[in-house]
């Protein structure tokens, strides 16, 4: 599996002021990580690209970092997006940051806000509210905040900036999102609290880290984009998928549970218990698929498989119910909107609410149809696995645009083809 996108950006950023030279293995080459790489070059660090999946990141500490001299292009990354403005927080610097039509939709006053209460200036287009956005750096304090969502870019970014703060940052969350940079803080030997709370909320306190310290960090394979080779895996007849050295980070691992929920056949072991993110192997076979209810404190652990998961609810017996994800309004797309357009190109029944779906599935499977991604690489893997698993074939408009998370993933589907021949 290509690296795990979220902890590629995040090992660019780390890695960037840590103190010397951090070996990156296992890294994602993909259009939105290189933006990361990108700006932190824009930024004064030297990355030497070693082959495309290992990085030597020269970080310069926090002092080291420079004011960039253009306007950082995050793209389509929201993750850079979101998690740049607290690492350059407390730097006496200017930056400045934009992207593509998609990104500059996203809301952006969940960061803005409390960093300006931290003590940065923030600003951005729309009374603040959305990118362009600039930050000048200064003098942080530590606060509590409350995320009005769950969401673990504002967390992240939050606890970038408390690494540079005076006193103690608090990120209170509604519920547990990915963790993967308070793993990363304290393999740089920063120093970090989590407790969890009794309305199934989660508090992270990080205090200052003026030296962080990173010098290896091993990438796993990404489970989000593994989740489309596993879902193809149970709708194709006769198949078998084994994806290895796949990240298993328990806040990450919510498809597999629900899928298992509704009878899938999915196995999981795990095979580095002791590294810093947790990693395995995953095998799915051909499964007859029964409806399930998605509960909206699972959400964020499936946020980005919601639309594969979809896919396989529209071939289980019943209908399948998701509530409480909103935020997938927030994505790349609209993706409530556009997954249900294309499931209904599909021939689906499909409901969507203010913050989910209600999807009657069709186990007999479709013919096909033609499918609109809107741009979104996952909608584009949603269409591809839609393709493989009908009778007739899909037209998916945009394949292009798999290239944000998932280089070559076309060419993984063909493999697979070549191996099963059964598409
Ligand atoms: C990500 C967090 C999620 C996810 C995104 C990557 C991250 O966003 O949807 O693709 O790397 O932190 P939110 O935390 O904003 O929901």
């Amino acid at each position: 599996m290509p690296g795990d996108k979220s902890i590629s950006h995040r090992a660019l950023l780390l890695g960037a002021v840590s103190r010397g030279p951090a070996v990156v293995r296992g890294f994602l080459p993909s259009a939105d990580t290189l933006a990361t790489l990108e700006a932190v070059r824009a930024l004064g660090v030297d990355v030497e690209v070693r082959d495309s999946s290992e990085l030597v990141v020269h970080g310069v500490g926090w002092e080291g970092l420079s004011e960039p001299e253009d306007v950082i292009d995050v793209r389509n990354a929201g993750t850079l997006l979101r998690l740049l403005p607290g690492l350059v927080a407390g730097r006496p610097f200017l930056t400045v940051l934009t992207g593509d039509a998609s990104i500059r939709k996203r809301p952006m006053a969940r960061v803005l806000e409390p960093l300006s209460a931290m003590g940065a200036c923030a600003w951005g287009r729309g009374g603040g509210s959305l990118a362009p956005i600039g930050i000048k750096g200064g003098r942080l304090r530590g606060l509590t905040h409350r995320l009005p969502v769950a969401s673990a870019q504002v967390k992240s970014c939050l606890l970038l900036a408390g690494l540079q703060a005076d006193g103690v940052t608090e990120v209170i969350e509604p519920a547990a999102t990915r963790d993967h940079t308070e793993r990363m803080i304290l393999a740089a030997g920063g120093h970090l609290e989590r407790r969890e709370l009794d309305d199934g909320g989660v508090s992270v306190s990080v205090s200052r880290l003026d030296r962080p310290s990173l010098e290896m960090i091993e990438i796993p394979g990404d489970i989000s984009s593994a989740a489309f080779l596993l879902v193809a895996a149970l709708l194709v007849p006769n198949s078998e998928v084994t994806v290895e050295g796949v990240g298993l980070n328990p806040t990450r691992t919510g498809l597999v549970e629900v899928l298992r929920r509704m009878g899938a056949e999915v196995t999981v072991e795990q095979d580095h218990p002791g590294s810093v993110e947790p990693c395995g192997r995953i095998v799915a076979r051909t499964s007859e698929l029964r409806a399930v209810d998605v509960e909206p404190s699972e959400v964020p652990r499936l946020i980005d498989e919601l639309p594969i998961w979809a896919l396989a609810a529209a071939h289980a017996q019943g209908i399948s119910r998701l509530r409480g994800a909103r935020e997938l309004r927030m994505k790349e797309s609209d993706r409530l909107a556009a997954v249900a357009e294309l499931l209904r190109a599909l021939g689906v029944d499909v409901r969507d609410v203010t913050d989910g779906w209600d999807i009657r599935g069709v186990p007999s499977g479709w013919a096909g149809g033609v499918v609109r991604t809107h741009g979104d690489h996952r909608l584009a893997m949603v269409g591809a696995v839609a393709g493989l698993a009908s009778r007739e074939g899909v037209v998916v408009d945009d394949v292009e645009c798999t290239a944000v998370s998932f280089p070559g993933f076309a060419a993984t589907i063909d493999l697979l083809r070549a191996f099963g021949g059964t598409a």
